[in-house]
């Protein structure tokens, strides 16, 4: 069986040098597939410092390996000529964890994409290259009317990182390596990041390496993990066994670490409790519960009384000045009209 990736016996020590005085093991002896028929969701799962960054540049050519190689279809990526080395970065996509880095504030996001059609020679003909943006853009759920044109700052931080999928998918990779891309945003966003990932897999067979600190999305979206501590892997396989049934101490560490509605209940054991809490939050509602209603009764007679005394000063006003009006006719239209803006200017004056 052939691999889109191997990564085998990889190491990667930063510092090593002659000059240098402390020396950081970043990865040390890892061993990773990403199969070619039936590209896989794969996980590395391990708290910050761990090593998973380090992977990811591996993985990407970013970084030499220290030892060990990593091979993309079965060639070492250090010993690439310069086409195999095209060809590779082509089909090997990265997607980082802070979309706002990557992004030029100059520049409108339009630029983000127009990139990678350059820099690969995919296409000189412009209104291909527009129709090959607006694709990418509907693939990741993005409307183009509503993204191009703008600049960075104009877009929310799901539509930034969305992009940055739109960007890799763009060049139609077999791999992508997403390192930690929902981590910058919220909730609601996380899961329709996550749906396109799995779907980019499913439906267009691209291999992913999800890269993240969190079991509960590693679970979610994976087939297999591989769980990082301090450079090395303690534990792999399938995610649901993985999961269900960890066997290092370290992952059983990582597992402890994620919030659940109550301790006592573990990872997916739904006990009565957990219905308990269920039944609670779906009986809860804001109208029945005495102190909003109060509070909010409360305010609104508050609103009524502000708003009909502000009407009620609006007309007294009115009907100060036109009296006034009156008053000043005989003194001509122009004039009484004039007073007043001088009146103003000398104010700001
Ligand atoms: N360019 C670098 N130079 C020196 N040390 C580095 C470099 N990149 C990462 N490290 C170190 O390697 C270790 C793993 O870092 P990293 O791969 O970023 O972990 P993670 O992504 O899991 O948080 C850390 O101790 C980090 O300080
Ligand atoms: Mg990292």
């Amino acid at each position: 069986m052939s691999n889109l990736i191997k990564v085998d016996n990889v190491s990667k020590v930063f510092g090593e040098g002659m000059f240098s005085r402390s020396q950081t093991v970043a990865v040390k002896d890892v061993t990773l597939e990403i199969p070619e028929k039936n590209p896989k969701i794969i996980a590395i799962a391990g708290e910050s410092g761990s090593g998973k960054t380090t992977m990811a540049r591996l993985i990407l050519g970013m970084v030499t390996a220290t030892r060990g190689s990593v091979e993309f279809q079965g060639k070492d990526i250090s010993k690439m000529n310069k086409a195999e080395k095209l060809t590779f970065r082509k089909s090997v996509q990265a997607v980082f964890q802070d979309p706002f880095e990557v992004y030029n504030p100059f520049y409108k996001v339009d630029h983000i994409m127009i990139r990678p059609i350059k820099n690969f020679d995919l296409t000189r003909d412009k209104d291909e290259a527009q129709t090959m943006i607006e694709e990418s853009l509907e693939m990741v759920g993005l409307r183009p009317g509503e993204t191009l044109g703008r600049f960075p700052h104009q877009l929310s931080g799901g539509q930034r990182q969305r992009l940055m999928v739109a960007r890799a998918m763009l060049l139609k990779p077999q791999v992508m390596v997403a390192d930690e891309p929902v981590s910058m945003v919220d909730a609601s966003l996380r899961a329709t990041i996550l749906e396109t990932i799995q779907q980019l897999n499913k439906d267009l067979g691209v291999g992913v390496l999800y890269i993240t600190h969190d079991l509960t999305t590693a679970y979610q979206i994976c087939d297999d993990i591989y769980v990082m501590n301090k450079g090395e892997v303690v534990e792999s396989g399938d995610v649901e066994k993985v999961i269900k049934n960890p066997t290092h101490p370290y992952t059983k560490l990582l597992m402890d670490s994620i919030p659940q509605p109550n301790p006592e209940i573990r990872w997916k054991e739904e006990g009565p409790e957990y219905d308990k809490f269920l039944s609670d939050l779906a009986e809860f509602s804001v109208e029945e519960d005495s102190e909003f209603s109060q509070t909010s009764t409360l305010e609104s007679v508050m609103i009524l009384i502000s708003v009909l005394l502000g009407t009620l000063a609006i007309i007294l006003l009115l009907m100060i000045s036109v009296a006034d009006g009156k008053s000043d006719a005989s003194a001509g239209f122009n004039e009484g009209g004039g007073g007043d803006l001088t009146d103003m200017d000398g104010f700001s004056g």
